[in-house]
């Protein structure tokens, strides 16, 4: 079983991409229920979630105006991705746990999450409480930079010393070009996308499967899963795609 899990929640998994600031109710019931199981049998967590139908539409929305962020783009997306917290902690709270939320345009002073600090997320996690951040809008100068949720959770799990880096997506792993699970991936190459769904402006699977093997460079067990299998994954079952490094 994982002892210090640190678990992206993608927003192709806990939203659905094909509406607008839309919250798929039943799978983030079911990764909350997941995640209340494994603390129930005494494991560590701290979560990261990412944009799905919020923050990539209101990112896309910009976009589709003009061709950067400005800082005054800051605004909307972090309201847009606020707004999705919300729903997170929420569903966590509703299956017992005790979630505790850490906006990265607080923590973070650039988009590089190496610019990010992690105390106080420490702090909660020693007080037996789950942390949440999740991908954001930063303020650089004249622009905004998008900090990826897979690259800030590379980042936290280190800061937090995970065993574990769970990746929860919409498929039940990295598939192949049959659709099929790859049960391993120790590399980029072979990694194909087979799906351009939606709008991902933080670079969809491959950029995911880079994330994962600079994750497993550090943690033992490394792994891109679907939501029916997370509770599995926590405790340390051989489920979804293992990434190694
Ligand atoms: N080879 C592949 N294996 C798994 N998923 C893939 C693949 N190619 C493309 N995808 C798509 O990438 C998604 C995961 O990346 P992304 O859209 O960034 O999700 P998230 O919102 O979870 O970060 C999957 O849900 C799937 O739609
Ligand atoms: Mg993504």
């Amino acid at each position: 079983m994982c002892r210090v899990a640190a678990v992206k929640l993608g927003g192709g998994a806990i939203t659905f991409k094909s509406a607008p600031e839309s919250v798929d109710e039943d799978s983030l019931q079911a990764i909350a229920a997941a995640i209340a199981s494994y603390r129930l049998s005494g494991g560590t967590v701290a979560l990261v979630h990412g944009g799905g139908s919020f923050g990539h539409y209101a990112v896309s929305r910009i976009l589709s105006e003009r061709s950067s962020l400005l800082a005054a783009d800051a605004s909307p997306v972090q309201l847009s991705m606020l707004r999705l917290s919300l729903r997170v902690l929420q569903a966590l709270l509703s299956q017992g746990l005790r979630p505790t939320l850490h906006p990265p345009h607080s923590l973070c002073y650039t988009a590089d999450p190496k610019s990010c600090s992690f105390e106080p997320l420490k702090r909660d996690l020693a007080a037996g409480l789950v942390p949440v951040s999740y991908g954001d809008a930063i303020p650089e100068g004249k622009l905004t930079r998008i900090i990826s949720g897979d690259d800030l959770l590379v980042e936290m799990a280190s800061a937090i010393g995970a065993d574990c880096v769970l990746f929860v997506i919409r498929e039940e792993g990295v598939l192949d070009e049959e659709g099929k699970l790859m049960k391993t991936v120790s590399s980029l190459e072979g990694v194909k996308v087979i799906k351009k769904e939606g709008f991902d402006v933080t670079g969809g699977i491959a950029k995911k499967v880079e994330s994962a093997l600079r994750a497993a460079e550090r943690a033992r067990n490394v792994r891109i899963v679907g939501a029916a299998l997370l509770q599995r994954a926590l405790m340390g079952e051989d489920v979804g795609t293992r990434v190694k490094a």
